[in-house]
């Protein structure tokens, strides 16, 4: 298969970045585009080309299709963060949709055929049938879910219109880093839970809050797919292989290994990886957190043929905490 160059947004975030290298690693051609608003310029190679500026600048964006003769785009950049999304919706709406919106049609006027896009297991709201099939009912419970569902279907729309194909993988709780070190979560202003609890493990925080013990879950507490962040960068270079080979077919898919955990279960196997407890705070619900969201991954493993290499807790937590020791010790140099 020829291996088209890739234009990656969102590539110095914390799973952009682990794409590139998993496209590199695969032997595509890469550039990346970032506004840096959450990524850093050190986590992208040296020798990856590097646009700073944002995916609306259609400018920009052309100038980057033509120079670098794009054939594919990894879509990643965005607002992800589920409660800020509640307070400021605007932001996510311009950030996920009319940001891409912008992209999209850049993309389309300038005969780039296949577009990957990062979405979200929030399109699914607060969804009965677990594990959630794809054709679950999407209704979204916060601004996030929304964007990326609106999203997903100017997708959808285009691709029927326009000589174009494209994916949108739904992420579970993206989590872990690079085994090699290379890259891994910055975190400014984090609010995920592992990156937060690994952040407590080395002094950074001096306990971890638990958001909501009164959930219908076993322990009370919200149930989610945690989903090594270097197995999801695997499964979009073959979702992007297979976008190339079958033109005429798009993909929407869970990405999630389908077990899941509560946030009780995953400080435990820091706990246990620590040798010792953190200091936890029971806090009440935090706005907009579905109680269980696991996903059927089904569609993934059969029609990529992926097989995680990093699907349990313990090796996502041994990895997330290597990394942030990282973090400190580059931080004290
Ligand atoms: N949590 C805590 N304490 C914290 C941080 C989080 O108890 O300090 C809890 C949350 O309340 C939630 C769980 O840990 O119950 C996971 O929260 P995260 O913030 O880590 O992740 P979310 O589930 O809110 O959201 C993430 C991604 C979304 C994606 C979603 C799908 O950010 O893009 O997973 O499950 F849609």
């Amino acid at each position: 298969m020829q291996k088209l160059p890739v234009l990656v947004t969102g590539g110095a975030g914390y799973i952009g970045s682990h794409a590139v290298l998993a496209l590199q690693d695969a032997g595509w051609p890469v550039a990346v585009i970032d506004n840096l608003s959450n990524g850093t310029r050190e986590v992208v190679p040296q020798d990856v080309p590097f646009y700073e500026g944002s995916i609306a600048d259609r400018d920009l964006v052309k100038r980057i299709f033509a120079e670098r003769q794009i054939g594919a785009i990894m879509h990643f950049a965005g607002s992800i963060v589920v409660p800020e999304s509640v307070e400021k919706p605007l932001e996510y709406y311009q950030n996920n949709t009319i940001a891409t919106h912008a992209l999209l049609s850049a993309a389309v006027e300038n005969g780039v055929r296949h577009i990957l896009f990062s979405s979200t297991a929030a399109v699914y709201g607060a969804p009965e049938t677990i594990p959630i099939p794809e054709d679950e009912p999407k209704q979204p419970i916060n601004p996030y879910g929304a964007s990326k569902l609106m999203t997903e279907r100017m997708l959808a729309d285009s691709a029927a219109a326009y000589d174009m194909n494209y994916g949108a993988l739904r992420y579970f709780n993206v989590s872990g880093a690079d085994p090699d070190g290379r890259t891994g979560q910055i975190g400014k202003g984090s609010t995920h839970l592992i990156k937060i609890a690994v952040e407590a493990a080395v002094g950074k925080r001096n306990h971890i809050d638990v958001y909501g013990t009164d959930y219908p879950t076993p322990d009370g507490t919200c149930i989610r797919d945690y989903i090594h962040v270097s197995d999801l960068a695997d499964a979009h270079v073959r979702a992007l292989e297979r976008l190339i080979e079958r033109p005429d077919e798009n993909l929407v898919m869970n990405c999630g290994y389908g077990q899941g955990l509560s946030v009780l279960e995953v400080l435990d196997a820091l706990d246990r990886s620590l040798n010792q407890p953190l200091r936890r705070q029971m806090k009440p619900r935090r706005a907009g957190d579905p109680p269980t969201l696991v996903a059927s991954n089904q569609r993934l493993v059969e029609t990529l043929e992926w097989t995680p290499r990093f699907a349990d807790i313990e090796t996502i937590v041994k990895h997330a905490l290597e990394w942030e020791r990282k973090l400190q010790r580059d931080a004290a140099q």
